[in-house]
C-alpha cells in the first residue's frame, strides 16, 4: 500500500491504474531553443497529485506543472532563464547546488531585489559542473516550495556513463486534506520547532506513482532529488543493490550504501546506477524506511516477462570529476559552528556539555520567553536569523582552504546547505568518511559532529542554512562571506 500516511486517505484507497504506468515519470524539457534559453513562469495552477476519485489540487508551480519543467543542458553551456512572477507575492529562484556568481544566486535582499508580482528577472550563468541539481524559490520557501514551486536542473556530462535508460525522480511530500487540497497550515509552531512540515502523501514527479516497468538485466541511471520541505528518505531497494555514483551532483567513487539504503535529506540528490538483477515477473517495492516505525512503499518496480539481458552489463560507472578546487587540509583555517534550539534542545545542549538553554522546553522561565519573543526557535552560533539581511556569521578568506566543524546540539536531524560552493564531508564524529564526498547539503544526525572542507573560491555573501524549510524560517540560517 502506498500513501499510507493519512489512514483516512489510504482506507479510501489510492488504487493505482496500470494503463498509464510510467507515464508520470517522464519530465518535459523546458528548452526553448538551441541557445539554452528558458522561461519559467511562477503562477498558481492545478495539478493532479493523487489519482481518481480525487480531483486536481490547487498548487503554485512553474510552467503550469509540478514539478516545473526540467531544465537540461550540457556541461559548459551558458543558461539564460527568464523568471516571470505571476504569483500574488514576491519571489526569487535559487539554483540549488550550482556554483553560480553571487548576483545570480536568487536570495532575496542579499543577492537581488525580490521579483515583485507581475515582474520578471533574467538569470544567466554557466553550467560549470555536470550533475543533478534543482531550482526553487528562496522567498518564503516554506510555503512557496511547499505549494509546488520546484523543478529539476540537469547538467549532462560530456561523456555520460553508459546506461540503458535514465530516470529522474523528484520526490515530494504533501500535507493534503481529505479533499486533496494542500493544507494551509504553513509555518505552524509545531512544525517549526520539531521535524518540519511532514506530510501525508509522497509523490514522484508530482504524482503518486504507478508501478515502473523495468527489465531483467537492464541498467537504469536514476537521479533522485528530494524537494520535500522536511521529509528525509531512506530508500530500500530490496533485492537490488544500487550503486551511488554522484551525491548532490558531484561524482563519488561508485559504492553501495550501508544496508543498501539511500538516505536523502531535503534538497539532497543522489545519482544511482540501478542494475535489475532479479528475474522476469518479479516486483521490487522501493520502501522508505527513514521512520522505522512507519515504513511505506514509495513505488514498485515491475519486472517485465522478457529479459533485456541475462546478467547486468559490466560498463564502467565512474563519472569524470567536476572542476572543484581541492582543499589543503594541512593549511586550512578552522571554524566552529554549533546548531542549537528546537524542542528538547536545552536538554541535548546540557548533555553535550554546552552551556545550554536555547532549546524550547529545555529552559525555564525568562530566557526561553525572551528568545521566543524574538521569533527564533533555532540558532546558529547562538543567533536566530530573521530574514535574509544578516551580518555575516563567518568571513572566509577568498581562495584559501577552510574547515568548518559543525556540531548539531539539537534533538533533530538537519540537512545543512551552503550556497555557492560544494564542500567535502571529511569526518563524522571524528571518524574520516570513506568517500570524502562532495556535497552542497550535508545531513547531520542529532548530536552529530561533521567536518566539511572546501576552498572559498566564489566571492560574495552566501546563505548557509538548514534545508528543513520550517527550520530555516525560524532562525536556522546565516550568511558566510567570502572576501
Ligand atoms: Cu535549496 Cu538556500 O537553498
Ligand atoms: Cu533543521
Amino acid at each position: 500500500m502506498r500513501s499510507k500516511f493519512t489512514p483516512a486517505l489510504s482506507r479510501r484507497g489510492f488504487l493505482v491504474g496500470s494503463a498509464a504506468a510510467g507515464a508520470a515519470l517522464s519530465l518535459h524539457p523546458a528548452r526553448a531553443d538551441s541557445l539554452d534559453a528558458f522561461t519559467l513562469r511562477a503562477a498558481p495552477g492545478r495539478a493532479r497529485l493523487v489519482p481518481e476519485p480525487w480531483g486536481a489540487s490547487d498548487v503554485w508551480c512553474y510552467g503550469g506543472a509540478v514539478p516545473g519543467p526540467e531544465i537540461r543542458v550540457r556541461q559548459g553551456a551558458r543558461l539564460r532563464i527568464e523568471v516571470e512572477n505571476a504569483l500574488a507575492e514576491e519571489t526569487t529562484v535559487h539554483w540549488h547546488g550550482l556554483r553560480v556568481p553571487n548576483g545570480m544566486d536568487g536570495v532575496p535582499h542579499l543577492t537581488q531585489a525580490p521579483i515583485a508580482p507581475g515582474e520578471a528577472f533574467a538569470y544567466a550563468f554557466d553550467a560549470v559542473d555536470a550533475g543533478t541539481f534543482w531550482y526553487h524559490p528562496h522567498q518564503r520557501s516554506f510555503e512557496q516550495v511547499g505549494r509546488g514551486l520546484y523543478g529539476a536542473l540537469i547538467v549532462e556530462e560530456e561523456t555520460p556513463p553508459r546506461a540503458d535508460r535514465e530516470l529522474a525522480w523528484v520526490l515530494d511530500d504533501w500535507r493534503l486534506t481529505q479533499d486533496a487540497a494542500i493544507a494551509a497550515d504553513f509555518g505552524g509552531f509545531h512544525d517549526m520547532s520539531h521535524a518540519g512540515r511532514l506530510g501525508n502523501t509522497v509523490t514522484i514527479n508530482g504524482r503518486i506513482p504507478d508501478a515502473v516497468p523495468v527489465r531483467t538485466g537492464e541498467r537504469i541511471r536514476l537521479r533522485l532529488i528530494n524537494a520535500a520541505n522536511a521529509r528525509i528518505f531512506a530508500l530500500d531497494f530490496g533485492d537490488l543493490a544500487p550503486q551511488v555514483i554522484a551525491l548532490d551532483g558531484q561524482p563519488v567513487t561508485p559504492h553501495a550504501t550501508p544496508g543498501g539504503r539511500v538516505v536523502l535529506g531535503p534538497a539532497m540528490r543522489a545519482d544511482l546506477m540501478l542494475d535489475v538483477t532479479v528475474g522476469p515477473g518479479e516486483t521490487i517495492s522501493v520502501i522508505d524506511r527513514f521512520f522505522a516505525q512507519d515504513p511505506y512503499a514509495l513505488v514498485d518496480l515491475a519486472v517485465a516477462e522478457t529479459p533485456l539481458r541475462d546478467a547486468p552489463p559490466d560498463w564502467s560507472m565512474a563519472l569524470a570529476p567536476n572542476p572543484l578546487s581541492e582543499p589543503d587540509l594541512a593549511r586550512a583555517r578552522r571554524h566552529e559552528v554549533t546548531f542549537t534550539g528546537g524542542m528538547m534542545g536545552g536538554m541535548v545542549e546540557r548533555q553535550m556539555g554546552l552551556s545550554g538553554g536555547s532549546g524550547i522546553g529545555g529552559m525555564m522561565g525568562g530566557g526561553m520567553m525572551n528568545r521566543m519573543h524574538d521569533g527564533g526557535i533555532w540558532f546558529v552560533n547562538g543567533v536566530a536569523a530573521e530574514g535574509h539581511i544578516l551580518d555575516p556569521m563567518l568571513t572566509l578568506a577568498r581562495d584559501a582552504s577552510h574547515v568548518i566543524a559543525m556540531t548539531n546540539a539539537t534533538a533533530f536531524h538537519h540537512p545543512i546547505h551552503l550556497h555557492g560552493h560544494s564542500f567535502r564531508v571529511i569526518s563524522r564524529n571524528g571518524t574520516p568518511t570513506p568517500h570524502r564526498e562532495w556535497q552542497d547539503t550535508v545531513l547531520m544526525a542529532p548530536r552529530e559532529r561533521v567536518e566539511i572542507a572546501f576552498v572559498a573560491d566564489n566571492p560574495g555573501d552566501w546563505m548557509f542554512h538548514c534545508h528543513i524549510l520550517e527550520h530555516q524560517a525560524s532562525g536556522m540560517m546565516g550568511v558566510i562571506r567570502v572576501a
